[in-house]
């Protein structure tokens, strides 16, 4: 009897056996899923590349994003987009300069110096303006590297000396960031009442400033040209200023995407404002007879401030500040 019924549970088990080896697999599964008619074709895959979003799980949610389909249009924007504008603003600029100084030449003090100066910018207001200006132009050059150093120098250089310079470049972008942000404000607050748009300013620019045609239209300590430089750097700068700040402190204030937006920013108003210094630089120099002793020395020429500030110098006359030549009658 307990051989019977040990072969019975032989036969039950073989039974068993040959069923489960029998039954097709997907069989076994309750949902009957099919991964292989499931499965994405590689091509539906990178389409969805402009999508998918990859996310770490650190705590921070700021630094959680580790992969998105708004970094590739970022780094397009940076490696192509900015390097062309950028490259054609500067140059078209640079261009526009030497073609204006060979038609129009220097502008020159009409009938000569006088020999008698009056003060144009105190000491004070020099020394922030130097400082801003050579700050600006370490961090011109310095942030220029960033964006064409490589392609530009690395061939000229070698990579080696590449990387030193551009360490020591970057060093210099971050620290000179500071005392730029500080002259930028100091310009702001001494030069602010000087800047207000008025109705001479309307005038100074129909006729083409003195610059453009042969005029003089009067104005005032800063004419409407140089309010706009003002402004320029007043709102440039400031711009400039908490870009950089945004990117040089990562994820204090922002997420990937807020430094993404921060870069463009800083990257579009870095070029626009190196060209428009371009022209200030140019003004300051080359282009006007008399203009750099104003921040040189601080004193300009009667006639000069006569031929580009003529309102400026009868104020200046009278509260006895210049002299406008004329002798004095005696009493
Ligand atoms: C080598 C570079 C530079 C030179 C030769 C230069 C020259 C000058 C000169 C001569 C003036 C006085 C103009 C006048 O008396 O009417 C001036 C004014 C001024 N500069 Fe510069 N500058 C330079 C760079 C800069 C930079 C980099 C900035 C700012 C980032 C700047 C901002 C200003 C401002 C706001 C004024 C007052 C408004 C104006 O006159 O346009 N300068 N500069």
């Amino acid at each position: 009897m307990a051989r019977m019924g040990s072969a019975f549970k032989a036969v039950i088990g073989a039974l068993f056996l040959c069923w489960v080896a029998a039954v097709p697999a997907n069989a076994q599964q309750p949902t009957s899923v099919n991964p292989t008619a499931q499965s994405v074709k590689e091509q539906e895959l990178l389409k969805e590349l402009q999508r998918i979003q990859g996310r770490s799980s650190l705590p921070d949610a700021r630094t959680r994003m580790l992969e998105q389909p708004a970094g590739r249009d970022w780094r397009q924007f940076q490696q192509v987009t900015l390097r062309w504008t950028g490259a054609i603003v500067i140059v078209g600029m640079l261009c526009l300069l030497l073609l204006f100084y060979l038609i129009r030449g220097m502008v020159r003090i009409e009938g000569g110096r006088s020999g008698r100066t009056l003060v144009r910018f105190n000491a004070f207001e020099r020394f922030v303006h130097w400082m801003t200006a050579t700050c600006f132009i370490v961090l011109a050059v310095s942030g220029l590297n960033v964006t064409f150093g490589k392609e530009l120098l690395t061939p000229l250089l070698g990579p080696e000396t590449f990387a030193t310079w551009s360490q020591f470049a970057k060093y210099a972008h971050n620290y000179l960031s500071f005392p730029f942000s500080i002259g930028v404000a100091l310009m702001f607050l001494m030069w602010l009442a000087w800047n207000l748009p008025s109705g001479t300013d309307v005038r100074w620019i129909k006729q083409g400033g003195g610059i453009v045609g042969k005029q003089h239209p009067p104005a005032r300590r800063f004419n409407a040209g140089q309010k706009l430089i003002y402004w320029v750097v007043v709102l440039g700068g400031g711009a400039a200023a908490v870009t950089g700040y945004l990117l040089m402190f990562p994820f204090y204030a922002t997420d990937v995407t807020g430094m993404q937006t921060a870069q463009m920013i800083h990257g579009i108003v870095g070029v626009l404002f190196i060209a428009i210094m371009l022209a200030h630089i140019y003004i300051g120099t080359i282009g006007m007879q008399g203009a750099f002793e104003a921040m040189g020395r601080g004193e300009v020429d009667v006639n000069w401030a006569r031929q580009h500030h003529s309102l400026w110098l009868e104020k200046e006359i009278r509260k006895g500040r210049a002299s406008d030549g004329t002798v004095a009658p005696a009493e």
